[in-house]
């Protein structure tokens, strides 16, 4: 693994990069208005009815976007199936394309296919499959810019980087960010994403069972149930204890009185006067503020890295490289 300081300087470059694409962002709100105006409507109505029929993949659908635009940015590449040359290429692909949520995605893709072949993007897709996936669950609505193009160039080297800095402390993590351009309050409310979705057993097993710090030791009984000493790795436990379904502020809540459910999440909040403890208090307090610096930080994660104008592409089916024209690859061959 990289050390954080070459992590500190890769991300000064990919500082570079979010301002660069700030600079000449060619996204705007209507730019499929006229090419396919009917794109917004009809990804609103596939993820009400997928987020109707399953609440539990709300979370999923809303992450998909951020792990894409974080891991070497929004290029639509976190949904490239791994297929031969490419693991070496993009090993997004590799990690992260069997998760929950892709067949939405897919399903959506060949919508649109059909209503406006080769226009919308895979990267605009998922940034406003994570708008809709947050909305429907009771969350904040924005607009979202568009005209984001898809690509396969994430690095290898952005991905370990980045990674490394997940898996550091809260400090790491607020530095880290901050390079990229979000306050510590953004950063604080990004994390308030944990207000849905589930955790793996195997990501809170030792916090429950051993180290027992900071945390509420009922809940962590309670826990114990389904997240045994000894095996139910995959067994998962809700992020937000009491409102997992509904995007609100009770995460923030819950913090305060220890029912943080990974060590990650805890650290926010420490009642010892910690770093981003009055953060966690202001947005427990206050969901409406909660909502307006989350929609801004999202907005941001949306912007870093994209691609524009006549680079990349638009892909016909967002597994597969290329425009997945048969014919085109033929005649190459020729
Ligand atoms: C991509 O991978 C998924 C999961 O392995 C598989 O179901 C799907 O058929 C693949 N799609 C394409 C176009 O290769
Ligand atoms: C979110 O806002 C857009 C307009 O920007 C609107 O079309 C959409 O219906 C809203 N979504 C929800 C769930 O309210
Ligand atoms: C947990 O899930 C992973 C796939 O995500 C699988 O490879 C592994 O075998 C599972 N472990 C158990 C104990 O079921």
């Amino acid at each position: 693994m990289a050390s954080s300081s070459s992590n500190m300087r890769l991300l000064q470059w990919c500082l570079f990069c979010v301002l660069l694409g700030t600079a000449f962002a060619q996204l705007s709100e209507d730019y499929y208005s006229s090419s396919c105006p009917q794109a917004l409507s009809i990804i609103e109505s596939e993820i009400k009815s997928a987020i109707s029929k399953d609440t539990y993949l709300g979370a999923p659908l809303m992450k998909i976007h951020v792990k894409d635009c974080l891991f070497g940015g929004c290029d639509g590449s976190i949904m490239l199936n791994e297929t031969g040359s490419f693991i070496a290429g993009n090993p997004k692909a590799k990690n992260f394309n069997t998760e929950t949520g892709y067949e939405v995605i897919d399903g959506i893709k060949a919508r649109l296919e059909k209503e406006c072949p080769g226009v919308v993007s895979c990267a605009d897709i998922l940034a406003v499959v994570a708008r809709d996936a947050v909305a429907k669950l009771g969350g904040p609505n924005w607009t979202v810019p568009l005209g984001r193009r898809d690509s396969d160039q994430a690095l290898k080297v952005q991905l370990d980087s980045i990674a490394g800095i997940l898996l550091g402390d809260l400090d790491t993590k607020i530095a880290a960010f901050n390079v990229l351009g979000f306050t510590k309050d953004e950063y604080v409310a990004l994390q308030g994403g944990h207000t849905v979705g589930r955790a793996r057993c195997m990501f809170y097993k030792k916090r429950i069972h051993d180290e027992k710090v900071d945390i509420d030791p009922k809940y962590a009984e309670a826990l114990q149930a389904n997240c045994p000493a000894i095996g139910g790795e995959n067994n998962t436990a809700s992020l937000d204890t009491t409102t997992p379904y509904v995007f609100d502020n009770a995460y923030f809540t819950n913090l305060i009185n220890k029912k943080g459910l990974l060590e990650s999440d805890q650290e926010l909040y420490t009642g010892k006067r910690g770093k981003t403890d009055s953060i966690v208090q202001s947005f427990s307090s206050n969901k409406e503020l909660f909502f307006e610096v989350f929609s801004k930080a999202f907005l941001k994660v949306g912007n870093m890295q994209i691609v524009t104008g006549t680079n990349g592409e638009v892909r016909k089916n967002c597994r597969v490289k290329g425009n997945n024209n048969v014919l085109q690859g033929l005649t190459d061959r020729l």
